[in-house]
This record gives structure tokens, sequence and C-alpha cells, in this order.
């Protein structure tokens, strides 16, 4: 990358020696008193010291968090006021969503124009669940004419939520929303590459007016503090983001005291273009949808089915968007893609490049590393991909689309559906029947119909088969973060 990228001015949250955990409403060194680095992947610089957190940390954490479940200070907060509470740390996060941005652009390398929409996300996620405190109803059933019965909702209890670094901010709010909704308390792993926004979230929680001990911040590595985490006995349920090999081993450590477990987990999703779709809006989209984020999306789609009659016109007109997505400076309001977060990364993409080109794929854009400093990658399309190539089955994580050519819409879904995983899909088409039959034969959480990407908290997303377990957002979240208790009452 050019020399010219500057050192960025720093929020003055990173101004101290190490940024230290939030156990019980205090920041404190981990117990071991070590620490790790943070690197900006822009530069390649340390950007902070983060304390690492142990197991004698997450104990600690756990412990504080199992206090504060009971505790009237939360435990007897009416829901109408955790409705209050969550709207302030919405109004939180949308006031400090300068510096927030700032952080994760500078800890991850996002865009700061993604960044700061990143945190109207955040802040409209803790929105939306401050609508369900008061919603949390139960049921009555006149089966037994003798008795009253009904179900109640509670809280599962202390929930551990373990983040990957795309989208930290975001993927805290994704964890602590819903909990806080239902009442339970929180320890929140965030990524080691990006350790540092969650712990300003967690001191905006406590300025909201949420009791100490409620949600703790661990940072640290995934295989001592998330593993620990992921195992400890006195934690009622686990969300995880992240790979799926890492989700596999968290839902291994789930069966000591049987966690609840949701895992949203990878993709390697679908995007099927058909010949009577709107081709221009396609390809512009279907370019942001593998290059966003510089392609760290777990629903990125990834595998590019292009109907043959278009197939030509198609990929020159997706290689030309694609390449309005070169990478610059993250902290450039001009610039759409960053680097990726980390050297592993870098690695992991740059040998994808390598192995699509040993596989016999054709390269319509991109294909190298950028040289210089900072981990940046080109926006890259293949073509001539073969469904069962590797770089069509498995996840890449970087920008690199793969074409794959269809003549039918029966063989567009078989090879569609011919993966492990199953989180999301895009049909483009005008036909009505056909988005239907579509919609309806691919198996994946989310399907979107001439568009690609968009969420919404009030939507259930997850995955199918081994893109994970459960679903977070809209309803289906809330029977994921309480218990249903059934109270049967005899009439006498
Ligand atoms: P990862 O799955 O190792 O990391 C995600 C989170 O899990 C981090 O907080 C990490 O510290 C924690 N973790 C790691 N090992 C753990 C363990 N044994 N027990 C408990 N927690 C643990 O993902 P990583 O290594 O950062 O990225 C590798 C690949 O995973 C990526 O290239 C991508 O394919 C996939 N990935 C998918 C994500 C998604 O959104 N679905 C997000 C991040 C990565
Ligand atoms: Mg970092």
């Amino acid at each position: 990358m050019d020399s010219t990228i500057e050192t960025a001015p720093r929020p003055e949250f990173l101004s101290g020696d190490v940024q230290h955990l939030l156990i019980d409403g205090e920041r404190r060194p981990s117990a071991s008193g070590e620490t790790f680095e943070t690197v900006d992947p822009a530069t390649e610089e340390v950007l902070a010291r983060v304390a690492s957190g142990g197991a004698a940390d997450v104990d600690a954490a756990v412990a504080s968090a199992r206090r504060a479940l009971d505790d009237p200070a939360w435990a007897g907060m009416s829901p109408h006021e955790r409705t209050r509470v969550l709207i302030r740390i919405g109004e939180l996060i949308e006031r400090h969503a300068e510096e927030l941005a700032m952080i994760d652009t500078l800890d991850n390398g996002t865009p700061i124009t993604m960044t700061r929409g990143m945190m109207a996300r955040a802040s409209e996620v803790f929105r939306y669940y401050s609508g369900w405190p008061t919603r949390l109803y139960g049921e009555t059933n006149a089966s037994v004419p003798s008795q009253v019965n009904l179900t109640v909702r509670e809280p599962v209890g202390v929930c551990a939520g373990i983040i990957p670094w795309n989208a930290p901010v975001l993927m805290a709010a994704w964890k602590i929303a819903p909990a806080l909704a239902c009442g339970n308390t929180c320890v929140l792993k965030p990524a080691e590459q990006s350790p540092l926004s969650a712990l300003r979230l967690g001191e905006l929680i406590l300025e909201a007016g949420v009791p100490a001990g409620v949600v703790n911040v661990v940072t640290g590595f995934g295989e001592t503090a998330g593993a620990a985490l992921a195992a400890h006995s006195d934690v009622d349920k686990v969300a995880f983001t992240g790979s799926t090999t890492v989700g596999k081993s968290i839902l291994a450590a789930s069966t000591g005291n049987l966690k609840r477990v949701t895992l949203e987990l990878g993709g390697k999703s679908p995007n099927i273009v058909f010949p009577d779709a709107d081709l221009e809006a396609a390809a512009a989209a279907s370019a942001t949808a593998f290059c966003r984020l510089s392609g760290q999306v777990c629903a990125a789609g990834t595998r590019i089915f292009v109907h043959e009659s278009i197939h030509d016109e198609f990929v020159e007109l997706l290689a030309a968007q694609a390449t309005q997505w070169m990478p610059g400076n993250p902290l450039d309001p001009e610039t759409k893609m960053g680097p990726l977060v980390s050297s592993e990364q870098y690695e992991r993409v740059t040998s994808y490049l390598a192995l699509g080109r040993e596989e016999g794929a054709g390269l319509a854009t991109g294909g190298s590393a950028v040289d210089g400093r900072g981990y940046f990658v080109e926006p890259t399309l293949f073509t001539g991909v073969d469904n069962r190539m590797r770089i069509a089955q498995e996840e890449i994580f970087g920008p690199v689309g793969a074409v794959i050519r269809f003549s039918t819409e029966e063989e567009a879904v078989a090879r569609a559906n011919d993966t492990r995983y199953g989180l999301a899909a895009a049909v483009w088409t005008n036909d009505l029947s056909r988005t239907h039959r579509m919609a309806r034969a691919i198996k994946a959480g989310t399907v979107w119909v001439n568009q690609i990407g968009p969420q919404d908290p009030a939507l259930p997303f997850g995955g199918y088969k081994e893109s994970g377990i459960g679903r977070e957002h809209g309803s289906a979240s809330i029977d994921m973060y309480t218990e249903t208790k059934t109270v049967m009452m005899q009439l006498r």
C-alpha cells in the first residue's frame, strides 16, 4: 500500500498503557498480568496493548455475572426500566459513534464510512431489543379443566458471547442486546484481532445504567479465554460467531453442563443470476457482496452462478464493478475496501489466490496481493470455476468471487445446495414463480431476491447445515435467551 498512510489521530480511549479487562464494573488487569498486542492491519504497527484474560479471569467474570443475575439491582429491575436502559445504550452508541468507529477502523482495517454505518446498525439492534422486555409473553392452556396452566419466560442465566473481528461492535450488540432484553447477564469475549471496541462498549453500557457485573468483557485468545468460557460449568448459554471448526469445539465443550448453544458459522453462499434479471444492478450488488469488508463476511455471496446465455456479458460487468473495490487507506472516507484483518488472514487469502490458479480457474480481475505495508489484496474474480473445486467449497474470507456457469434452474439449485454450508443465498430474476421455486429449493437460512446482503434485527438470521445452530434476531432470538417454565395449578 502506498506509504502516505498517516498515523491516525488516536481516540482518547487508546491513550492508556494497557487496556484492562472489564469485570464487575471495573477495569482490571488479567490475573496473570499477561498482555498481548493488537495491530493496525493497514500499517502493521502495534495499536494497543491489551490484557490477556485466562481461566482465572473467566472464573472471576462468570462469578460476577452470576452474582449480578440475582442481585435486585438487575433481577428486580422492571421490564419497563430495562427498556429504558436498552434505549440509552443505543443512544450512547450513537453519541460515541465516531469514537467507536475510529477504534474499530484502526483495530481491524474496516473503512471508516463502513464502521460509522455499523455503529448506526449496532444502535438499531439495541433499540430493536428495547421493545422486548415488556413483550416476553407466556401462554395459558385449558387442556385440564381442573387446573390453571400457564407458561412464563425466564432468563437463561449467565450468557457467554464469543465474537469474531469482522464487525466487533455490531457482533457485541447481537450478543448483548437480546441477553439483556431477556434479563440475563453476560460475559463477552471479543476476538484477539479486534478487542478494543468491546471494552469501550462495556463502559458505555455501565454509563447507560446497567448494574456492575451484568456485562463483563474478557479480552484474550480463543484457545485460553474463549475455551475456558465455552467449557465453564457456571455458564448457562454460549452464543458464538466465527469459524465452523471452532463452532464444533464450542458445541463439544458445552456437553459438560449442557449449556445452551447458538452458533453462527461460516458460509459459501450462492448468488444466482438468471437471464431476465437487471444485470447492471446484479453486477454492482454482487461485487459489493464479495468485496465488502474485504470479503470477511460470513454471508458473502462468493459462489456466483451465472446462466450460460448471459455469462460473458455478466462476467464483464461484474469484473468492472469489482475493480472499483481496489483497497485503500481505511481512514480515507473515499475508501470502499481496506486491508484484511491480520497477517494470518493475509496468508490464508493469498494461498487461495494461488490455489485458484492451480485448480485451473481463469481470472477476470485481480489475483494478487498489493505490495507494501498492510494486509491488502486485490478484489479477485475467478471464472470457469467448477463447484467441486476447493475455491468453490471452502470459505476464503477474502475479496474473492468464483463464477460458475449453469444452464438450467434445476442444475443451479443442485449445485447451489452442493456445499456443507447453508447460511444465505441470493437469486436475481424477475420471474415470480421462479423466485418462489428458488426460495423454497435453496437450503439456506436467508434467501435474498434481487438484492444481496441486507439484514434486519427484526428478522431471524442463522444457518442450515454446518453454518450453525439456532437463529439470532427476531422473535426466534427470544427463544434462545429464555427458558420456558410451565406452572400447573390445581383448583379447589
Ligand atoms: P475463529 O473462529 O478462530 O475466531 C472467532 C472467535 O472465537 C474469536 O473470539 C476467537 O478468539 C474465538 N476462539 C478461537 N478458538 C476458540 C476456542 N477453541 N474456544 C473458544 N473460542 C475460540 O476464527 P479466526 O481464526 O479468526 O478466522 C478463521 C476463519 O474463520 C476465517 O478465515 C473465516 O473463514 C472464519 N470466520 C468466520 C466468521 C463468521 O462470521 N462466520 C468470523 C470469523 C472467522
Ligand atoms: Mg487488531
